[in-house]
């Protein structure tokens, strides 16, 4: 049986230090990390996680500023409210709350931010330096997975590593950070043949596809490390339910070990995000980064 591994206890240390070190910083300086996160529209599962983020932003000493649009806010709207936010010395991280309504381009909208405040690492200039191994705001759930993955295995070096999925915002950026730690990576999409066979010659598997139970156990090698990014709501037996990408039951099986669905990656995504503000706010008022961060 795989070893489960507890992204949950991980986050809450990981929330745990930041909330110390903002604590230090404000007996020191008198300074206090400022997170603005900006909703758009009425997705339920965005404003779930909104009113997460701003409930832990506060339990970590941060101050939390929400925004919270109608679904038809114009473009100019929006880029005017980013506009005022990026000149703000209270707010150190911004983060628009994703997907946007249809009408508004990402994109441009991403790319409004000051990429010094972008804690959520979308920014091409932050998505530029990662892609050339430089210094970058990183974005949050594959960060978060990278410490799992490293608190789990220690040195990734030379590990063959499978990310099925090519989001800009978990699968690419998975692949350049763990091939920084010296990983051979492997991308692979909806498009990929050969699917179970590349996946079988995983030694970590990262599933970001978003498709409930898509990966079966017989597609792990044994003894390999899974990292289920997957969170999807499903019925079963007349009952909400969230479940991964991964078949839990199976792959439980067969892999070394698995982050469960929920539990296991959601936790340390915005665990990183207070991470990233936290960093972001020490950048900006020339201090010294937190160790670890
Ligand atoms: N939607 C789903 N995940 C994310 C994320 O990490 N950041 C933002 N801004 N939107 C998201």
């Amino acid at each position: 049986m795989a070893r489960i591994i507890d992204g949950k206890a991980f986050a809450t240390r990981v929330r745990a230090l930041v909330a110390d070190q903002v604590a230090q910083m404000k007996k020191e300086t008198g300074i206090v990390p400022g997170l603005a996160v900006i909703l758009v529209g009425e997705n339920p599962a965005s404003a779930v996680y909104v009113r997460n983020k701003g409930r832990q932003t506060v339990e970590t000493g941060m101050n939390s500023f929400e925004y919270i649009l109608p679904a038809d806010t114009t473009a100019d709207e929006l880029l005017a409210v980013i506009a005022r936010l990026n000149g703000d010395p209270a707010v150190h991280g911004i983060l628009v709350q994703l997907p946007l309504p249809g009408h508004l381009d990402a994109d441009l909208v991403i790319n409004t931010i000051d990429p010094a405040k972008d804690v959520d690492g979308f920014h091409v200039s932050n998505v530029g330096l990662l892609g050339t191994g430089q210094k970058a705001m990183l974005p949050c759930t594959p960060l978060g997975c990278l410490m799992l993955l490293r608190d789990h295995l220690g040195d990734l070096s030379g590990l063959n590593a499978v990310v099925v999925g090519r989001s800009n915002i978990v699968g690419k950026p998975m692949a350049q950070l763990l091939l920084g730690d010296d990983c051979t990576v492997t991308i692979a999409h909806s498009r990929t043949r050969n699917l179970a066979d590349i996946c079988r010659d995983a030694d970590i598997l990262v599933a970001a596809v978003g498709r409930p139970g898509m990966i079966p156990g017989d597609w792990i090698k044994p003894g390999a490390t899974v990292i289920d990014v997957g969170i999807n709501r499903i019925k079963s037996d007349g009952r909400a339910k969230l479940v991964g990408d991964v078949d839990f039951a199976d792959a439980v099986r067969v892999a070394g070990a698995i982050t469960p669905v929920p539990g296991g990656v959601g936790p340390m995504t915005i665990a990183c995000l207070l991470a990233n503000t936290l960093s972001a706010c020490c950048r900006a008022n020339g201090l010294a980064e937190p160790e670890g961060s």
